[in-house]
């Protein structure tokens, strides 16, 4: 391909309100029409367990600069050893993101660690998770990013032991709970793409756009908040499609509205309002037995270069290396509404509740950025390419990360933020 950057920067804009959400809403179908069955478990593992329970304490311990550091500020760095798990060994990671098993044929996109600038940010000790969240129920809440953060997490920890589906809803998968019982640790997800209230659109149901209603937090994460310790947000991308959005009864307008005779009030300051309705949702039911770990992880963005139906739609092997990639307007942006609401909810959940809710960003959207080689593609489909067959039109994933892959370290930083929670709170 020879790019055109006067021609691809005109399509940005294009791209970006009309093509992402297009991707996104096929990517949201697809997810609808495959049911989560285990893959057929074959045995050729081709990456190495490579790290264990002393080890990671070990740096832990020779680098307590953790408690202090901002671990988002860093690069990626090349790492001759490989993930934590394989992708044919994990059982529970969606099909569409199983990236070894549909046949991705290059590896090099496993070998980086995400080095902080001025410390260190261990290794995923599932032991050590486990023993975090012992006797506790972490919640992830929020879309399919939620969903791929929870994936990674389970199959991380499954290298230490294998978890107990305890409980799904009927269909699609979108509410689940596990059990590790040697800890009576529980993790669980529940799908709640807006955060607030909402209704989905549906095209086959004739629903073409979204409808959300700003003041009021979706009550299938919210009733269940008291029995749950570490609550973990993540949304975003749903909020680029078509929406009307209510707020207290009134209509306040719409997003990309297409015939509705409404006024576009775009999507950045409804997505704030929604941030926080949730996190003040949390702080209102918070009772004065138990504390709590409010996380909401930031914007990640896609990375599609050209058509998301063409096969190169996310083509690079490497990570941007420091500085070669500027975040765009809306990733930005984004991630700079998640980091203030958190801030102000903080405030004020301090002042309200005397320290019992601790709520922080996962700022997840430098280390994301950077990593254009670490989605599905076209492989979030089975062996795209079998046979030889060179096929004009394939559709690509360039929002969701491959498992293993980049997204693992997200999870990395999660454990170091809950260990800081629990040195705080004891
Ligand atoms: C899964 O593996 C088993 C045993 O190796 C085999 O009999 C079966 O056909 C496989 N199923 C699929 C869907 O590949
Ligand atoms: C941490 O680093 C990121 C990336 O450089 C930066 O955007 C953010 O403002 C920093 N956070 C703090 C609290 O300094
Ligand atoms: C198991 O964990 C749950 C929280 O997920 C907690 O409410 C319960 O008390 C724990 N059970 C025991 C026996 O400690
Ligand atoms: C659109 O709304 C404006 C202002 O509310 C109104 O004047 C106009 O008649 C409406 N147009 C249609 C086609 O409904
Ligand atoms: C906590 O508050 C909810 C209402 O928000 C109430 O239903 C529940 O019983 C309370 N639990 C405790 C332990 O006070």
């Amino acid at each position: 391909m020879k790019p055109n950057h006067f021609h691809i920067k005109k399509l940005i804009p294009w791209l970006l309100y009309i093509l992402l959400p297009l991707a996104i809403l096929h990517l949201y179908l697809s997810t609808l029409s495959s049911p989560a069955t285990s893959p057929n478990d074959t045995a050729s593992t081709s990456v190495s367990v490579s790290s264990s329970s002393s080890d990671s304490q070990t740096v832990a311990e020779q680098h307590p600069s953790w408690t202090s550091c901002n671990f988002s500020d860093g690069q990626w760095v090349s790492h001759s050893g490989g993930p934590l798990y394989s992708g044919t060994a994990c059982k529970t990671i969606k099909k569409g993101q199983n990236c070894m098993e549909h046949g991705r044929p290059d590896a090099g996109y496993l070998h980086w660690r995400w080095q902080p600038r001025r410390c260190s940010l261990p290794p995923f000790d599932p032991a050590a998770f486990l023993d975090l969240i012992a006797d506790k129920h972490l919640a992830f809440v929020g879309d399919s990013m939620a969903r791929n953060q929870l994936e990674s997490l389970l199959c991380l920890l499954a290298v230490a032991e294998e978890p107990d589906l305890v409980y799904r809803d009927g269909e699609e998968n979108k509410f689940r709970r596990w059990v590790f019982r040697r800890r009576n640790a529980t993790v669980s997800i529940f799908w709640s793409p807006f955060l607030v209230k909402g209704v989905e659109k549906d095209e086959p149901a004739g629903r073409k756009h979204n409808t959300l209603f700003l003041e009021t937090a979706d009550d299938r994460w919210a009733a269940d908040l008291e029995g749950i310790d570490v609550v973990l947000f993540s949304a975003g991308h749903w909020y680029l499609l078509p929406a009307i959005y209510h707020e207290h009864g009134v209509v306040l307008g719409c997003h990309a509205c297409l015939d509705f005779n409404l006024t576009e009030i775009g999507f950045f300051d409804v997505f704030r309002k929604a941030v926080r309705t949730a996190l003040g949702e949390v702080s209102r039911r918070q009772n004065s037995s138990g504390e709590k770990l409010v996380l909401v992880t930031t914007f990640s963005p896609a990375h599609f270069e050209g058509e998301w139906d063409k096969a190169g739609a996310c083509p690079r092997k490497e990570p941007y290396r420091e500085g070669e990639k500027e975040m765009g307007y809306t990733d930005a942006l984004m991630r700079r509404i998640a980091v203030e609401e958190v801030a102000a909810s903080a405030a004020a959940a301090d002042s309200r509740g005397g320290g019992k809710v601790k709520m922080e960003a996962l700022d997840v959207t430098e280390m994301a950025l950077l990593r254009p080689d670490g989605h599905p593609g076209p492989y979030m489909h089975p062996h795209p390419f079998a046979g030889g067959e060179v096929r004009d039109r394939v559709q690509n994933d360039c929002v969701h990360w491959c498992l293993p892959g980049p997204i693992d370290s997200w999870n990395e930083m999660l454990l170091q933020v809950i260990r800081r929670w629990k040195k705080g709170s004891h």
